[in-house]
């Protein structure tokens, strides 16, 4: 299953440190790249360092129009999956999204209402407040797991350091 994330509504002082985590999270994950409606270089800048020391194809691109994106997306045969507290909660619509071309769409402040109806899917991951971090997790965890994907062993080919996982202590190589 193919996957991007658009991060909406990004503020560049206040969300700098959320939305790099939202893009660590769908990298480790294994989406393939995040678009980003704002003019904030500095996201890219500290994804593609990480991207860059430990390996994979992640990218992460400006756009100037997450609507026109979306078309884009939509007209191309893929899917568009809203995360939202007010959606259907993952549980009860999970065999609902079998696609192989999905854009996860991921909210900072309020999302502009035309979302809602532009979206295939509003999914809530438990119909709470929480974070968009901790959505995207569960999110791309359980559908991955739908279409037979372990998400947490994607393979990260290229870049500089490898972590050799350890009961105990840290043990990082060099590639
Ligand atoms: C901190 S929330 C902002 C909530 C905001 N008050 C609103 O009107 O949507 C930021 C983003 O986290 C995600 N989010 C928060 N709780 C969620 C939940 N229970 N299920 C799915 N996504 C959630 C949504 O993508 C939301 O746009």
């Amino acid at each position: 299953m193919k996957i991007i994330i658009l991060r909406l509504g990004h503020r560049p002082q206040r969300d700098q440190r959320i939305t790099t985590h939202v893009g660590l999270t769908a990298r480790a994950l294994g989406a393939e790249g995040m678009l980003l409606a704002s003019e904030d270089s500095g996201i890219e800048k500290s994804i593609n360092d990480i991207a860059e020391r430990w390996g994979g194809s992640f990218y992460v691109k400006r756009i100037k129009s997450w609507k026109s994106e979306i078309n884009k997306w939509k007209e191309s045969g893929g899917k568009v999956l809203h995360l939202t507290m007010y959606g259907m909660n993952l549980p009860d619509v999970s065999g609902e999204i079998t696609t192989d071309n999905l854009m996860v769409v991921v909210g900072a402040e309020k999302v502009p209402p035309e979302i809602y109806e532009l979206a295939d899917w509003n999914v809530a991951v438990g119909n709470q407040p929480h974070s968009e971090v901790a959505a995207l997790a569960v999110v791309l965890d359980r559908l991955q797991t739908m279409h037979g994907n372990e998400a947490l062993k994607t393979e990260f080919v290229g870049g500089e350091l490898e972590i050799v996982p350890a009961r105990v202590g840290k043990e990082v190589k060099g590639r």
